[in-house]
Order: C-alpha cells, then structure tokens, then sequence
C-alpha cells in the first residue's frame, strides 16, 4: 500500500491563519508584528525565500519589511544595522538570510542580534533555551515545522525511535532537541546519524519516525526504511532533469518512488516541509511581538 501523503502546504495554511488570527489580535492591542529579513548580495535562491518570506508576512497582516544590501557590504556595516533594527520598537523580528558573503563570518552576525528578535532561533540564548526545555525562547522554524507535521497529522512521537539524519545546527541538531523534550511532539528515543555514521542503513531501518535532512538528493531509499515508518523528508535539491522545461526538478533527500511504497505516512518535495518554514516564521515573530506587551505590562507591574 502507498503511504498518505502528509500535507504541509494544507497545515502550512492551518498556521497562517491562525497567525492572523493572533496579528489582528495583537493589532488591536496597537501591536503591529513587524519582521525585518536583511539579505546581502544577490544569491537567487536567497532572493526568491526572503520575497516568499515579505509576501507571507504582509498576507499575514503583518509589517514586513526586506533590507537588500550589497555584497560588498562589510561586516561592520552589517552589524551596524542589525544593531539599529535591535534597537527599533517597530522591528519585533529579525531575520539575516544565509548564507552570507564569504567575507562576513555567520556566527558573529547572529550573535548581534537581539535573543528577543532573533524569530530564527540561531541565537546561542535561544539554542540553549531549546536545549534545556524552556519555552520562553525562538526554536529554529524547519524542526519546529517537522514537530508541528507530526503532531497535526495524529504521529504519536511518545516512546517511539526517531532517526535524524543530520546533524546541522539548523535543523539536525535542534530536531534532535524537539523529539527528546518532555511535551507534545517529543518523548521520543532519538538517534542522530551523520556523514562518519557507520551503517547508517542499520540506524535508519530501525525508525519509526524518519527525518531526512542531509542535503543530498535521493539519498535515503525505500530499501533503507523500516515498513510502516513515518518519513519527513526536509531535503531541498535542485537536480538535472532534462524532461522539464527548465532542464532542473526540485527533489527531497528521499527517494519518494521507493520509500512511498514501504512508509506508512511520508512528506513530499515540494509541498511537505518546505512551506511549514515560512508559516513558523511567521509564528516565530507574533511571538516575540506579543512578548513586547508582556514585558511592558510586567514592567507597569
Ligand atoms: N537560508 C536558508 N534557510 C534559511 C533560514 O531558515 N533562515 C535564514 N536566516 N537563512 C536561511
């Protein structure tokens, strides 16, 4: 039997209406949720997610905003005005697309930015937050996404085996975080394979939850998936593909073909993870904008 396909461009919708739900709320409160996307140079790819990523937050009722810079911006530039948006009352998200020039070192513009601003979640204050279990802090937007898949599509994570494999600080890392915390979404036993992973096809046969997010096309195949596993694939590869117009397919970092046949519930590429990224952006910034309100009203007392 084929797999049901989990639908992530429908839950991806279910969020951002519930997002708007809370804008308008917020926005009667006189809180407009602001994000602000920097992008420096003009990568392509970089170009069309921070459009998607304006256009999400405007449809949101939100004020979003896009600070194009060149790529010759220096990282003091940078800085500087990551400094002023931390600064700015009206910015209640702040997001620098990655990657950056190779001029600019990542960790230290995220590091800038302020914890209460950072709707990323790459910030060490709000890793760490992840890491220890408090939910006061941002969490990474594609592994709060896989969370949100599984919990809207009836996956019970509780005691279940979790393989992710990955192990970036974007989304391998924080997934593992997510699946072994005490809550909803978590409880999970999880193990997490990377590139010196000895027998990864011994691990990954042993999941009942399988997250795919190695960035390498097709690599995880029906032959490599325990039957009735559930498959989240967050791979995004673009691929040669000399039946399409454009000459190039987007592909996950599971072979859909053969892995729909053996998994009981899987995601696909486009259409499964990808638009869960945006709609926890999203999510991300109404949070801290309603954070501002709960700090001021502490602060009256
Ligand atoms: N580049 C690709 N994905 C992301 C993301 O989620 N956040 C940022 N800041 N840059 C990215």
């Amino acid at each position: 039997m084929r797999a049901e396909l989990i639908d992530g461009k429908a839950i991806a919708a279910t969020i951002r209406d519930e997002v708007a739900v809370e804008v308008a709320a917020l926005t009667a409160r006189g809180v407009v949720p602001g994000l602000t996307v920097v992008l420096v140079g003009d990568d392509p790819a970089s170009a069309t997610y921070v459009g998607a990523k304006e256009k999400a937050s405007v449809a949101a009722g939100m004020h979003g905003e896009t600070i194009r810079l060149p790529a010759t911006t220096t990282q003091a530039e940078l800085l500087a005005l990551v400094e002023r948006l931390n600064a700015d009352p009206a910015v209640h998200g702040i997001l620098v697309q990655m990657p950056l020039p190779r001029h600019i070192d990542p960790d230290t513009v995220i590091r800038h930015i302020s914890p209460d601003k950072d709707v990323d979640g790459f910030h060490p204050v709000n890793v760490g937050k992840l890491l220890i279990g408090h939910t006061d802090g941002f969490v990474s937007c594609t592994p709060a996404g896989v969370i949100e898949l599984l919990v809207r599509s009836g996956v019970d994570t509780r005691g279940a085996e979790a393989v992710v494999v990955g192990r970036s600080n974007i989304v391998g890392k924080p997934m593992a975080a997510l699946l072994v915390q005490g809550r909803a979404g978590g409880d999970a036993t999880v193990t997490v394979c990377h590139s010196r992973t000895r027998d990864l096809a011994a691990h990954t046969r042993r999941a009942d939850i399988l997250i795919a997010a190695i960035g390498r096309a097709e690599m995880i195949t029906g032959d490599m998936i325990k039957p009735g596993a559930v498959v989240i694939d967050v791979g995004m590869n673009s691929v040669a593909d000399a039946s399409r117009a454009s000459g190039r397919r987007l592909c996950g970092d599971v072979h859909f073909e053969s892995a729909v046949q053996v998994a009981s519930k899987i995601t696909p590429v486009p259409g499964g993870v990808g638009p869960m990224t945006i709609a926890l952006l999203l999510r991300n910034t109404v949070q801290a904008a309603a954070r501002t309100l709960e700090r001021a009203s502490a602060a009256v007392g």
